[in-house]
């Protein structure tokens, strides 16, 4: 198992066993992980008491949570419409030609993860990538390229 089992009861120990804890102890869980695999998701229904289609029905409401494995490092090229009209489509095909892969997917190294977005409220910014929560105005193609390499080497 991906996540230890003891990893895992320590978190819902922390909400007593609360079922109404759940959003947070699947984020919790999540962090460790970068995602929520099947076996970790029955772990939650057992200790909280909670059905497993209602776990899934949670995990798969919310964007935050991923039930596919995710990237060390999430980049997110937003498509909003100002960033539309301010070349974001051009801006994700040098993303997607840098990182391999395509919105949706995660890296076989299990480095990135690349997914789009509709607005991130910085329009006047646009177009806008986001990579690991920093934000990026309009980079050059040499500027995602370093910024991608900057990634991949860290520790
Ligand atoms: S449309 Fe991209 S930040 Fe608003």
């Amino acid at each position: 198992m991906v996540q230890e089992l003891a990893e895992i009861d320590e978190i819902v120990d922390k909400y007593e066993g609360d079922e109404s804890g759940l959003i947070q102890v699947l984020l919790e869980v999540q962090r460790e992980n970068r995602w929520l695999p099947k076996d970790t998701l029955k772990r939650v229904s057992q200790r909280l008491g909670v059905p497993l289609t209602q776990i899934y029905h949670v995990a798969t409401f919310y964007k935050a949570f991923s039930l596919m494995p995710r990237g060390r490092h999430l980049v997110s090229v937003c498509l909003g419409t100002a960033c539309q009209v301010r070349g974001a489509p051009r801006l994700l095909d040098k993303v997607t030609e840098t990182l391999k892969i395509k919105p949706g997917e995660t890296s076989t190294d299990l480095q990135f993860s690349l997914d789009t977005v509709n607005c991130l409220g910085c329009c006047a910014l646009g177009p806008v990538m986001v990579v690991d929560g920093e934000y990026y105005s309009k980079p050059t193609a040499k500027e995602i390229d370093q910024i991608i390499t900057a990634k991949a080497i860290e520790p």
